[in-house]
């Protein structure tokens, strides 16, 4: 997923800030991601025939947010990968101090990047508060600490499993549906982009799952060790054909819920072909 125009709306904003270690440690963080979750607000936003342009803040914070999550999920009292985004993690470039830090930047940024952004004082207000309950105890925060507090196969079962991808991934995809759901105006329809958030959210997760299991670190530039640590995942419950099923079936019910969007779903779909493609 390429995108060099908001790649350089991300990159303005970042070198506006202060200039030391810890704003550089901060942009590290932040560079090399899919933007899976901002290209779902723009494909939302499109669908509508607005600008993608208008959603840059929204997609930016939520960015943050993302990247904070990641550097703080790597940390050795996490799960202790010294790989992302094929480069060495944060705390790994940088210090685990440096790193702590980083993630604190970028998460408490992102607020001020929604409170300062040029949108109506309903959209802003809405979206500062979905974004600290979805990131926080009401979404991925909860979701990770289910993730951590549940470490073996005889601790996860088809329920924990469902709510910890719901929360630590399904949360975050909630937020990029509801933020595209502000910046048009379209919030009749929260049903349909809560449904579709929760979907998302668990295919990306099973396939993550599966490609930890699957794929070299080559591959994914990410450490692939949450197996032979114990992590909670799919993989404690299905094995890599359960898991393929899975996902075959969760992207049907996606092709099926897209064919009643309430915008043009053609963005969309071409963002769900690459998912199935990855
Ligand atoms: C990784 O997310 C964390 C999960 C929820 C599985 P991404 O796969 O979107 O990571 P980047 O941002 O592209 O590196
Ligand atoms: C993390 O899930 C999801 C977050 C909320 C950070 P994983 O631990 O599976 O993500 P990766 O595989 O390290 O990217
Ligand atoms: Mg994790
Ligand atoms: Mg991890
Ligand atoms: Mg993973």
């Amino acid at each position: 997923m390429t995108n060099e125009k908001f790649d350089l709306y991300c990159k303005e904003y970042f070198s506006s800030l202060r200039n030391n270690k810890l704003t550089e440690a901060m942009a590290y963080a932040f560079e090399g991601g899919k933007h899976f979750r901002p290209e779902l607000i723009f494909a939302v936003v499109k669908g509508f025939n607005l600008d993608e342009e208008d959603a840059y803040p929204a997609a930016l914070a939520l960015e943050m947010v993302h990247s904070y999550s990641l550097i703080h999920d790597d940390l050795p009292c996490m799960d202790d990968a010294d790989l992302r985004r094929g480069k060495p993690s944060v705390h790994k470039a940088y210090g685990e101090d440096i790193a702590v830090l980083a993630g604190d930047g970028l998460l408490t940024h992102a607020f001020g990047v929604l409170a300062d952004a040029d949108y109506r004082d309903h959209i802003r207000l809405s979206m500062i508060s979905d974004l600290s309950s979805l990131a926080g105890l009401n979404g991925m925060l909860h979701g990770q600490y289910l993730d951590l507090t549940h470490s073996n196969k005889e601790e996860v079962d088809n329920d924990i499993l469902n709510e910890i991808q719901d929360y630590k991934t399904g949360a975050l995809f909630e937020t990029a549906l509801f933020f595209a759901m502000y910046l048009t105006g379209d919030e009749d329809h929260i049903a349909f982009y809560e449904g579709l958030a929760i979907k998302m959210g668990r295919v990306f997760q099973l396939q993550d799952d599966l490609f930890d299991q699957e794929r070299s670190e080559n591959e994914t530039g990410k450490s692939t060790t949450d197996v032979a640590n114990e992590k909670a995942s799919s993989l404690c419950v299905y094995n890599s054909e359960e898991l393929k099923a899975q996902i075959d079936k969760l992207f049907a019910e996606i092709d099926d819920d897209l064919e009643h969007a309430p915008f043009i779903a053609s963005y969309f779909k071409e963002l769900i072909q690459q998912m199935k493609e990855r």
